[in-house]
């Protein structure tokens, strides 16, 4: 058993906490903001029973998560720290700074940004070896993948550890061999969305269209064959072809996207303002969120 200690209680916080619990670890878990951690305990029993844990289990593994008053008290508890606080790379030095003189220097920590370079990340540290990027899918409970990289100061045997606790977790773990911005899934991810809205300014089809076809054709296909092997199963030379009358035609946009500007300045942000690129009346939200716990575990009961 590993006692990890969470900064962070926020979505992915409090998520990874259940993902630890359910393997049979403890995590503390700190927040600044008093009321997110309050909430703590009943966001950690509605993740647990989103994963269809039996009933019994549920308060076993809701009793491995606890909430922890400041970072010295995290920081005397935990064989691994996990940060999971706001994605700016101001409040990560903050919290990094503030974390290191109440640790020990050879205990473990795992930054979970998603698009910050770990290097960066370091800088605020005393050691700044221990730091891993251990990039986790929300929701971390349910989604199996998590990402690790090295920053350019990371120590090998503290990437080495990362990758063993996460694998022996139950996680399906790649390491990559360098820091880049947005691991490998956000890169490949935000490709395709940068794609999808450059179609929708284009005027080629509506939002939901896109997710038709990704639902419907390319996601399907991805979860049982992913694009490199498919490179290889239609053949190099198609693949080749494919991209030579292609790639010109795609979008390699890095500062215009008028769609989302539209939106935004008529303060359609999505889900939280109740309209963006989809409406979000009564009920849609919970209805997303069941989908996607429903689908992902469909996914990972089907054959392999
Ligand atoms: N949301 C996702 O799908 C996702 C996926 C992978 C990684 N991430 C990354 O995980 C991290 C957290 O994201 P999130 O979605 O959970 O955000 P969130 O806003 O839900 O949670 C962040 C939490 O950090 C807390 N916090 C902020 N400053 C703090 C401080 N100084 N001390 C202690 N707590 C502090 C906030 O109160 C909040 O509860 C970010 O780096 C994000 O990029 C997010």
């Amino acid at each position: 058993m590993t006692r990890f200690g969470i900064i962070g209680g926020g979505l992915m916080g409090h998520g990874i906490a259940v993902a630890l619990a359910q393997a049979g670890h403890r995590a503390g878990v700190f927040d600044n903001d008093p009321a997110t951690l309050a909430s703590l305990g009943e966001r950690v029993g509605s993740a647990v029973r989103r994963t269809a844990t039996a009933g019994a289990r549920v308060a076993a593994i809701g009793d491995r998560v606890s909430a922890v008053d400041s970072l010295a008290e995290l920081a005397k508890q935990a064989d691994v720290v996990i940060e999971a606080v706001s994605e700016r790379l101001a409040v990560k030095h903050d919290v990094l700074a503030s974390l290191e003189p109440h640790l020990a220097p050879d205990t473990p920590v795992w930054t979970n940004t998603s698009v910050l370079s770990i290097s960066e990340v370091a800088r605020a540290m005393l050691h700044p070896r221990r730091l891993v990027g251990v990039h986790w899918w929300n929701p971390p409970y349910l989604i199996p993948l998590v990402e690790i990289a090295p920053g350019a100061e990371t120590g090998p045997d503290f990437a080495d550890h990362a990758h063993g606790l996460l694998t022996e977790l139950g996680k399906t773990t790649v390491r990559l061999h360098r820091d880049v911005p947005g691991f490998i899934g956000n890169r490949l991810q935000f490709a395709l969305v940068r794609e999808a809205l450059h179609l929708l300014a284009e005027g080629v089809c509506e939002p939901g269209t896109i997710d038709t076809v990704v639902r419907a054709g390319v996601g399907l296909r991805w979860t049982a064959v992913g694009p490199m092997e498919n490179a290889d199963y239609i053949g190099l030379d198609l693949t080749r072809a494919i991209l030579g009358s292609l790639a010109s035609t795609l979008s390699t946009e890095s500062h215009e996207f008028p769609v989302l500007d539209r939106l935004l300045a008529q303060e359609r942000t999505g889900r939280a303002g109740g309209r963006g690129l989809f409406d979000w009346g009564a009920g849609r939200a919970e209805e997303v969120a069941a989908r996607l716990a429903a689908g992902i575990r469909h996914n990972l009961s089907g054959p392999a």
